[in-house]
């Protein structure tokens, strides 16, 4: 046992030699702080990745030093233990245990799923148990050169005033990677930079509010969007040394505001009989896109006369539609007939008003009636929605 305790202290008297030696290399205070070395920081999926701690000496030497992937302890060097070395199990992690001591770890053959955030605690012999933590990234990469595939923007048809996340999909082998870059048209606006500190950089741009705590080195996550940030966004990946490759992917963004109400029917008069000319107007909700209007007169569409786009506050639009009808007897055989203003934005948005068209001598009046199924829905087809909007966009 004696022997045993004096092979540790001889060992953390060699340690510490090495450790000093070190020190005088990186110059005064240069091991002050305690340092997470990750080689190769980027590395191919499938190699090994080799981890070295760098922590102040101590005469006692160390109590233990544990390591850990994001908040899961894998590997803990503890000498006054037996073993010395235990490793726990998390997924996906392969220890060489055999090369690994108390300042240095082997991962043998990574997974991509072992990109992420590392950190190692060292904690020494002495009374106060001093303890030095340090964290480093790594990143695991696919087999094969550099190559952004997509941009994916979801939803790509957005509400105003609501989040939308940007997804910028690659690939990135041979080299670590230097940036990523994103662009709305040609003006950046975020960039991630993994050697730099901090890695995320914001650029101002009139409407564009990053949430950083959702936003990493793939995609970034914009709030509150507003109708100026519809259009085009890009993403430029760059590979660090000595290629510097790029590759870039661009995609488009709708942001749109749907109408808070329900169409409105207006008719010349309260009373329709058989015979009489019905003159109505519809009018949608403010909206943007604009709204498309039609009347329907117990259930047959009939096309109006005359259909207006007219601006409204905040870079809104109603839409408006008119038209004379003829009524018939034919009209009235099942009671008053109804008349329906169905209003549509594409697939997100479809909502109607109705109105029961009493003569004179039945009931006093115009009613609203409810009709069946009339609930606003939005069914986000959002494909069709773009090519639409961009359709809508480019006429006016
Ligand atoms: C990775 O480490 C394992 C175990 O030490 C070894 O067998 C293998 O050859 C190493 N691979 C490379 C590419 O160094
Ligand atoms: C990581 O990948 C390995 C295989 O490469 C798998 O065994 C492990 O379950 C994965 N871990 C997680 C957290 O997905
Ligand atoms: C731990 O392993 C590394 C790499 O093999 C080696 O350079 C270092 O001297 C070892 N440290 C100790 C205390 O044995
Ligand atoms: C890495 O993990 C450590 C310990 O959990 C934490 O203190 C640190 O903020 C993390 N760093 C990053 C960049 O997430
Ligand atoms: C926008 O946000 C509102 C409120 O958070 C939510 O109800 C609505 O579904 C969102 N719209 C879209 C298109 O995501
Ligand atoms: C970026 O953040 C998203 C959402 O939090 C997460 O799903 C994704 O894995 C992160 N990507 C990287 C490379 O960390
Ligand atoms: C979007 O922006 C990128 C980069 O500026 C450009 O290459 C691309 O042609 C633009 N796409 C459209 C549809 O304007
Ligand atoms: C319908 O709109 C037109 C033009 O805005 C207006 O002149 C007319 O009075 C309206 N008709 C009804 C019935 O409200």
């Amino acid at each position: 046992m004696a022997g045993e305790l004096k092979r540790i202290k001889r060992h953390s008297y060699i340690l510490n030699a090495i450790l000093l030696f070190i020190s005088m290399i990186y110059g005064a205070g240069g091991l002050r702080t305690t340092e997470l070395r990750i080689t190769p920081r980027v590395v191919q999926r499938g190699k090994n990745v080799t981890m070295s701690c760098l922590f102040p000496p101590h005469e006692y030497g160390v109590y233990s030093v544990k390591w850990y992937k994001g908040t899961q302890e894998f590997y803990r060097y503890s000498p006054l233990d037996s073993p010395q070395i235990r490793l726990l199990p998390v997924n996906g992690i392969k220890v060489d245990r055999l090369r690994s001591n108390e300042t240095h770890v082997f991962l043998i053959r990574v997974g991509a799923n072992l990109s992420g955030n590392y950190t190692c605690e060292a904690i020494h012999n002495s009374h106060a148990y001093p303890q030095y933590m340090a964290s480093a990234r790594l990143d695991v990469v696919a087999v094969g050169g550099l190559r952004a595939t997509d941009l994916r923007i979801s939803p790509p048809v957005v509400q105003r005033g609501n989040d939308t996340t940007l997804a910028c999909l690659y690939e990135l082998t041979d080299a670590p990677l230097y940036s990523v870059k994103w662009y709305r048209g040609r003006h950046e606006f975020y960039r991630y930079s993994p050697t730099e500190n901090p890695t995320t950089k914001i650029f101002p741009f009139a409407g564009i509010n990053v949430d950083l705590a959702r936003s990493n080195q793939s995609q970034v996550v914009l709030t509150r969007v507003s109708f100026g940030l519809s259009g085009n966004f890009s993403c430029e990946v760059t590979a660090d040394a000595p290629s510097f490759a790029t590759s870039i992917v661009s995609n488009t963004m709708e942001v749109v505001a749907l109408p808070p109400s329900l169409p409105v029917i207006q008719t010349d008069k309260h009373y329709y009989g058989p015979g009489d000319v019905l003159h109505a107007n519809c009018t949608s909700g403010p909206s943007r896109p604009p709204a498309d209007l039609v009347f329907l007169l117990n259930d047959i569409p009939h096309e109006a006369d005359a259909h207006q786009v007219h601006p409204a506050p905040e870079g809104l639009f109603r839409s408006e539609i008119y038209s004379s009808i003829q009524l018939w007897p034919a009209h009235y055989e099942r009671g008053a007939p109804i008349l329906r203003c169905q209003a549509k934005i594409v697939d997100l948005y479809k909502d109607d008003a109705a109105v029961a068209l009493y003569s004179g001598n039945s009931h006093p009046k115009i009613e609203r009636v409810t009709s069946p199924g009339s609930a606003g829905s939005l069914q986000v087809c959002q494909f069709l929605l773009l090519l639409q909007i961009i359709v809508w966009a480019n006429n006016t």
